[in-house]
């Protein structure tokens, strides 16, 4: 959760308005920092997944700390090179590619990491000669919710470990050089020990004899964080260690010390962020107290297409009798809620809820369903506000939804 002071927030929702995100930057340096910390090896980097969250101003923070990119479309990588990184910098986990995709991407001077063995036949045959990353599927189930596990073969992604002669094959065919092996297991692991898994069945595929020319291992993300008040924060410091002793054991059988990579997202980004909203509505329906406030799950999809668990505080009112709500959104879908049955202090209308640990896939994942536009968001560092850009009003939404139509 980010260190501001509830009254802080507040304040904020009075200079700001609501819905608001806020995202408190010095937090993002500090996981960044300690996320580096965990490796001991010198030769790891941190590949940010900037799907969890795009915004340029938290871009350039993690240029500073250091970090490079994984980008999962050409917009991405246009972004992230716009703020700062160079094309060295950013690997492309391509996903499903056309080749129209796979040319804009070309153009950029991109590393590519192929997941599949159609992909890498077609990429084979336009850029023979060239440099690959390959994504393996290390066969494990693991993630915070069916619709994130990527490993197992009932997923769409990376090359099944026992496709491994087909792919040398291809790659062998279109002279492409294997400069990297990557593995995703998949998203919110809580469960050190099977994304260790994911790992070590990935590891068990790199020998001189299948890939002569590597120059790193890419394990990807999915690192978890402590969405629950109650739930403890995972042992990333022993699971390093365990990874780094594992990892060098196979670079010493491969002969070379391979760079190590991992793509996390959410840990970097997710308790920097929070949604602050108004309750609007408060409904007693039968029994069942309503929470109604001025976002949706237009804003912050993730209770309603994972059944995620977000801390939601009542800023203004934090000592006041615990009651149970259901806090809903104002998108007309039944659906649309951000916590159920949840213990909150009393709220009352006009109150500000604090919806916790919303920096990654929150914005990122919102749209203006129902027309009603994306919420403010704002990153502040040391009190200092560091990027402002404010929700547009109805009137200016739909100017710019005429205007895009040449109406
Ligand atoms: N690398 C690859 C290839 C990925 O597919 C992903 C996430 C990541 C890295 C970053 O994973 P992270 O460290 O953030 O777990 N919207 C969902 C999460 C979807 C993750 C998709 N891929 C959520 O809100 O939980």
């Amino acid at each position: 959760m980010s260190s501001f002071s509830s009254s802080f927030l507040l304040s904020l929702t009075q200079q700001y308005g609501t819905p608001l995100y806020v995202y408190d930057a010095s937090l993002i340096r500090e996981r960044y920092r300690e996320m580096c910390s965990w490796f001991p090896y010198p030769k790891t980097k941190i590949f940010y997944a900037m799907k969890a969250n795009y915004n340029p101003t938290i871009l350039k923070i993690l240029i500073e700390e250091g970090a490079n990119i994984d980008a999962v479309s050409p917009a991405e990588i246009l972004l992230a090179v716009k703020v700062g990184f160079k094309p060295h910098q950013i690997l492309y986990t391509a996903n499903m590619m056309s080749n129209e995709e796979i040319h804009e991407v070309k153009k950029l001077n991109i590393l590519f990491n192929i997941g599949s063995l159609s992909e890498l036949e077609r990429y084979g045959t336009l850029y023979p000669h060239s440099d690959v990353c390959l994504r393996f599927n290390p066969d494990v189930v693991a993630g915070h919710h069916e619709k994130v596990k990527t490993g197992g073969k009932d997923t769409k992604f990376g090359i099944l470990l026992e496709d491994l002669e087909k792919t040398k094959t291809i790659c062998k065919q279109h002279h492409l050089k294997i400069i990297g092996i990557h593995e995703h297991t998949g998203s919110g692991i809580p469960q050190t020990s099977e994304q260790f898994q994911g790992i070590v069945n990935t590891l068990s595929i790199i020998k001189p004899e299948n890939f002569p020319d590597l120059e790193f291992v890419d394990f990807g993300g999915g690192f978890q964080i402590p969405y629950h008040e109650d739930e403890p924060r995972a042992d990333y410091i022993t699971f390093a260690k365990k990874i780094v002793e594992k990892f060098q054991e196979c670079c010493r059988v491969y002969g070379k010390n391979l760079s190590l990579y991992f793509e996390p997202g959410r840990y970097l980004v997710a308790e920097s962020g929070t949604l602050l909203v108004k309750a609007t509505t408060i409904k007693l329906n039968g029994t069942k107290m309503i929470a109604g406030v001025n976002s949706g799950f237009n804003h912050l999809i993730r209770p309603v297409l994972y059944d995620s668990y977000h801390k939601i505080i009542n800023l203004s009112n934090p000592t006041g009798t615990p009651q149970l709500y259901d806090v809903v959104g104002n998108i007309c879908e039944t659906g649309d809620h951000f916590a159920k049955d949840r213990l909150i202090s009393k709220i009352e209308e006009e109150n500000i809820l604090a919806i916790c640990d919303t920096g990654a896939y929150g914005y990122a994942m919102g749209s203006i369903y129902n027309l009603r536009s994306m919420p403010t968001e704002i990153v502040i560092e040391h009190g200092k506000i560091l990027f402002h850009k404010p929700a547009l009003t109805p009137p200016k939404l739909i100017q710019k939804i005429i205007s895009d139509h040449n109406y």
